[in-house]
This record gives C-alpha cells, sequence and structure tokens, in this order.
C-alpha cells in the first residue's frame, strides 16, 4: 500500500474481522447478538435506487455525505449508483475513504491546523496519482492561504469551494463581496481552483413543516444567486453550488442553482427525520438502520432491553420501537448506558416476553454508526432474514 494511503491511527480499514462476525455471515437473523447495529440491506437499496433516480430527473449531481455511515464501503456502493463522489467533514474520514479505495472526496468543511492541511496536501498528491480527486471548503482569508501554503510545491491541484452562510449560522462567510475576496485569493495559489460555492443549510433539514423548509430554502437560493453574480462580475465562473440535505433536498434540486446534493441521511433514514412533514415530490426514503436488542427483564409495568445511549445516539431523541404489528406498539425511555425502558404505548398493546429480540430505529443515524464498528447487513428482511455481509464502519472515531 502506498504510504501515503495509510488511514490515521484513528481509522482501521484493514485491521481484520473479528471471528464471531465473520461466521455469522449466511446464518438467520436471529443469530445476531444483541445489541448490534443492523442494516436492511433490501430498504437500503431501495434507498439509493430512488435517490439514483431523483439526481437524474433532475439533471442534478448528488455527492452523498459519507459522515453518516462512516463507511468506505458504502461510499463505492453510492459510487456504482451514480453518486459522483463523497462529501466528508475531517480529514481522518477523508484518509479513511481513500484507504478503502474512494478516489473522489470533498471536505465540505474548513481545515486550519497547519498538521491537518500537510494531510489534506497528501491525500490530494495521492488522489492525483489515482487520476482521483480533493475538493474542501474554506470560509476565510487565513485559511486560503495556509491550505495554499499547505499545498505549494505539491504536483497536484485541489479543488476550494467557498463557503457561505446561507442560514445555519456555523462556518461560512456572509453572502455577497467576502466570497468574491476568498474566490479572487484562491485563483492567487496555483495548486488552489476555485470550483464553486458551498451552501448548506443544515438548521433547515429538520424544520417540521414544508413551507418553514421551503421559506429557509428560498432565502437561501436568493443569498446564493446574489453571491454568485458579485463573483461572475468580477471575471471568475462559478462552476458548481453544492449542498442540501435530506430534508431539503427537493427544494435545491429545482432550484436550477445548485447542482450538488449533499444529502446523507437518506440512505439509512432515522427517527428524527420520520418526524418531518414529508414533501410528496421528495423520493420515499424507508428506515433501514435498526439497533437489534433483546428483552433482558421484565416488570409488573414494564420490560428492559440491553440497548442504552451506548448503542445509539440520543442528539435527536430517543428510538422508536419498530412494529410492524400495532398489537406489540411500545414506547422506548432511556434507562441509562446499557438499558432500555419499554412501555405499553398509550393506544395500547401488551408487553414483550423475556428473552424476545426487538428492532429499535435510531433518533439519529450519523453518531449512531459512529458508536460501532460494524454494521450487520440483513437481506430478506427483519423477522426472517438473513446475513449477507458485514460492513465495516471503518471511518468510526475519525474526527480530526
Ligand atoms: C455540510 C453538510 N452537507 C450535507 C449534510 C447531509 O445532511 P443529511 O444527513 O441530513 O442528509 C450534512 C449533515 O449534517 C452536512 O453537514
Amino acid at each position: 500500500m502506498n504510504q501515503l494511503m495509510k488511514p490515521s491511527p484513528e481509522v482501521s480499514t484493514n485491521a481484520p474481522l473479528p471471528e464471531a462476525l465473520r461466521l455469522m455471515v449466511g446464518k438467520p437473523v436471529d443469530a445476531i447478538d444483541t445489541p448490534a447495529l443492523v442494516v436492511d440491506l433490501d430498504a437500503m437499496e431501495r434507498n439509493l435506487t430512488r435517490m439514483a433516480e431523483f439526481a437524474r430527473k433532475h439533471d442534478v449531481r448528488w455527492r452523498p455525505h459519507a459522515k453518516m455511515h462512516k463507511s468506505s464501503a458504502l461510499a463505492k456502493l453510492q459510487m456504482r449508483a451514480g453518486a459522483v463522489g463523497v462529501c466528508v467533514q475531517k480529514t481522518s474520514e477523508a484518509e479513511a475513504m481513500v484507504a478503502g479505495g474512494v478516489t473522489d472526496v470533498y471536505i465540505s468543511n474548513e481545515v486550519i491546523a497547519p498538521a491537518k492541511l500537510a494531510r489534506v496536501a497528501a491525500l490530494a498528491r495521492t488522489l492525483a496519482g489515482l487520476r482521483g480527486k480533493l475538493a474542501i471548503a474554506v470560509d476565510s482569508i487565513e485559511g486560503v492561504h495556509r491550505l495554499g501554503a499547505a499545498m505549494a510545491g505539491s504536483n497536484a491541484v485541489v479543488d476550494v469551494f467557498v463557503e457561505v452562510d446561507v442560514g445555519h449560522h456555523r462556518c461560512g462567510v456572509l453572502p455577497g463581496l467576502a466570497a468574491v475576496s476568498l474566490a479572487q485569493k484562491i485563483g492567487e495559489h496555483p495548486a488552489l481552483r476555485f470550483a464553486g460555492l458551498q451552501a448548506y443549510h443544515g438548521k433547515a433539514q429538520h424544520q417540521r413543516s414544508i413551507l418553514e423548509r421551503r421559506a429557509a430554502i428560498s432565502i437561501a437560493i436568493e443569498d446564493v444567486v446574489f453571491t454568485r453574480k458579485l463573483i461572475e462580475e468580477a471575471g471568475i465562473p462559478v462552476e458548481l453550488v453544492t449542498g442540501a440535505g435530506t430534508g431539503t433536498l427537493v427544494l435545491e434540486a429545482a432550484s436550477g442553482v445548485y447542482g450538488e446534493l449533499q444529502a446523507g441521511s437518506f440512505l439509512f433514514m432515522d427517527a428524527d427525520y420520520a418526524v418531518n412533514e414529508r414533501d410528496p415530490a421528495a423520493p420515499k426514503f424507508e428506515h433501514a438502520l435498526f439497533v437489534k436488542t433483546q428483552v433482558i427483564s421484565l416488570q409488573a409495568d414494564h420490560a428492559v432491553c440491553d440497548a442504552g445511549h451506548k448503542s445509539h445516539a440520543i442528539d435527536s431523541g430517543l428510538p422508536k420501537v419498530h412494529a410492524p404489528d400495532a398489537e406489540h406498539a411500545l414506547e422506548y425511555f432511556n434507562g441509562g448506558d446499557e438499558h432500555g425502558v419499554l412501555r405499553v404505548a398509550p393506544s395500547g398493546g401488551r408487553l414483550p416476553a423475556l428473552g424476545q429480540f426487538l428492532w429499535l430505529i435510531p433518533g439519529h443515524c450519523d453518531p449512531t454508526v459512529n458508536l460501532h464498528d460494524f454494521m450487520i447487513g440483513v437481506r430478506g428482511g427483519l423477522m426472517r432474514g438473513q446475513v449477507e455481509r458485514i460492513i465495516r464502519v471503518d471511518a468510526r472515531g475519525a474526527l480530526t
């Protein structure tokens, strides 16, 4: 392996699969020990196909956010389905993707530390050698200079997107002249190429009503159009506007302004996204990520399962109990690190039996995946299916 392709110590792309997991392939779902992160492969592939069809219909590129699944195997699957590459948020996530064979990576985030920028430059050289491509976002003159200095003398060129704050109020320059100055500065560095605008509105993704999301994204689009015009008036072409998440992709895709969609969660769909009022124009994405758990204790008015918040993230709310059958409607309450407390839902039903397996739909897929080394891919459904493959979360813990 090329020295430069070595992942950072945070990632484990090449570690052998644990024996117990290897032996699980081909076994029925009942054989999956709990708690475990399970992917319903049939549902995931339907989500993938729907996304590919949607992008084709709207004539936009899609570059799914791999910070969601943190798996180079799933990134490559997405590219085989038509994605132009993937986004990542961190340098070490980019390293994990490249080490896993992904050759078109966009760090949709700001990187400032010189030590990290040296790694970014090394990745750009590796990808250039593989006829691949690296891109990155900036939102400061200092950031451009540091990136330019790290890339100086390299034989590679990195694509640079200027991030504009279109309402998320996280990173990004204000719409307008600040973006023009950044585009001009990028042009002063021979190893940097101004590639366009990064315009992601994160807060809009989880606004519950269609009307709220439409209002937020129409302002974002106005901000982008205004900023793009100023940059073009300065004689610099703006090739691409990239952004959008699962909650608003319909709006950016129809805008005629955004040329690339960065949605990530659509592949797994968490419980929080299920609360959004669904836009009928959006593809029908299904839940494909579950935590399999087992009832380990039964009390008079509640049951206790073996999945607590070390198995699933709770920043966007507690998981929902997947209930194919209304008679078993249960509500999940946090029981701590290793426990979940299950009570019968107000709509009625009965408690599960001791030892019964249950499936939880996590509140937020990205941080849930980051709690696990592996995802277990199941084919044929959660009740009667079989384990088909083990998916390594090779960018798990890749935070630098
Ligand atoms: C910059 C950026 N783009 C795209 C996404 C994808 O959003 P989602 O997973 O909600 O589709 C995110 C998620 O936080 C993000 O930060």
